[in-house]
């Protein structure tokens, strides 16, 4: 049983990223979830994760508060995407699900010290404010963490908040080289394969008739969530980035890696926070990352519904 913290900014996607990792009662002992700024402001997306724990009947699972804002940068966020709630599609309320006190980031430092070497995946789906914070302030946790899987970054994939960023690095760059410079095991889910799992309207049907009232909610979710793309893509779906993390570390070999060298631009005028993906092997620099280049689209969604369907 993998022993998981999934870091994230609910947001639609996280919320299905959050779904799929909490069916997975089997694989995972979710240690935590850990919420950070992002696609909303930091009080939103905190209580997000707190409905999808509710909606997903999981009253065991704890919730962290972090980050209220980047490292260095003021937050940027993208209600234009996920709706002022950053869960528009569903009923919002304020749920009875606890918040704990501790702070996300001391809950991440204490939970790694105290787990074995090689023992904790991180699964950051948002900017990467919290575990930056972590890193800096305790390299101790670095040997107990075995892999961090992150949604993150884009090289093929034109940028999605800028020309040339991902929403996610581009909030808090500086973080996210942090995370690409601690050397422990990195899979990154970029906008180049999430860009490969689009919720076709015959996907989406197929959620909503799982015949649980969780999987209407999944695809009322999404369907607002993948109007924007939609629009600006000119396509039938929506790339349903952060399920793609948790996808990985339930069946892996859904996805194509590829070792590569990976920076962060955090000074360029017009290309701050984007990935320099060092693809082809043209530097000197080394791999310190495994690049998602590609998916099995179909056999993610035969996944992600052979699992919703558990909720
Ligand atoms: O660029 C896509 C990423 O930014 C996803 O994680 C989405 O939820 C937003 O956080
Ligand atoms: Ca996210």
């Amino acid at each position: 049983m993998k022993k998981i913290i999934l870091d994230c900014d609910p947001g639609q996607d996280d919320a299905v990223a959050l779904a799929l990792a909490m069916a997975a009662k089997d694989e995972f002992k979710l240690l935590g979830v850990t919420t950070v700024a992002g696609n909303v402001p930091l009080k939103l997306t905190q209580r997000n994760a707190r409905i999808m724990c509710e909606i997903c009947h999981r009253p065991d699972v704890k919730v962290y508060a972090g980050a209220d804002k980047p490292i260095v940068q003021e937050l940027v966020t993208a209600e234009h995407v996920h709706g002022k709630s950053g869960l528009d599609g569903i009923d919002i309320y304020e749920p009875n699900h606890p918040l704990e006190e501790k702070h996300a980031v001391d809950f991440i430092i204490e939970a790694c010290l105290t787990a074995d070497d090689n023992s904790i995946f991180l699964i950051p789906t948002g900017p990467l404010t919290n575990i930056g914070l972590a890193m800096k302030r305790e390299p101790a946790i670095l040997p107990k963490i075995k892999e961090i899987v992150l949604m993150g970054g884009a090289l093929k994939e034109a940028g999605n908040i800028t020309p040339s960023a991902e929403f996610n690095i581009y909030v808090d760059p500086e973080a996210a080289q942090i995370v690409l410079k601690c050397g422990r095991p990195i899979v990154m889910m970029s906008l180049d394969v999430t860009h490969q799992v689009l919720t076709t309207k015959k996907r989406v049907d197929a959620i909503r008739n799982l015949g649980s009232i969780v999987g209407q909610q999944i695809a009322s979710l999404i369907e607002f969530f993948e109007r924007y793309d939609e629009e600006k893509y000119h396509i039938d779906g929506a790339p349903l980035h952060d399920p793609c993390t948790v996808a990985f570390l339930l069946k892996p070999d859904l996805f194509s890696l590829k070792e590569v060298n990976v920076e962060v631009e955090t000074s360029g005028k017009f290309t701050r926070g984007a990935t320099v993906v060092d693809y082809w092997g043209v530097t000197d620099r080394a791999p310190n990352v495994k690049w998602a280049y590609a998916v099995n689209d179909e056999g993610f969604f035969k996944l992600l519904n052979e699992y919703l369907i558990k909720l």
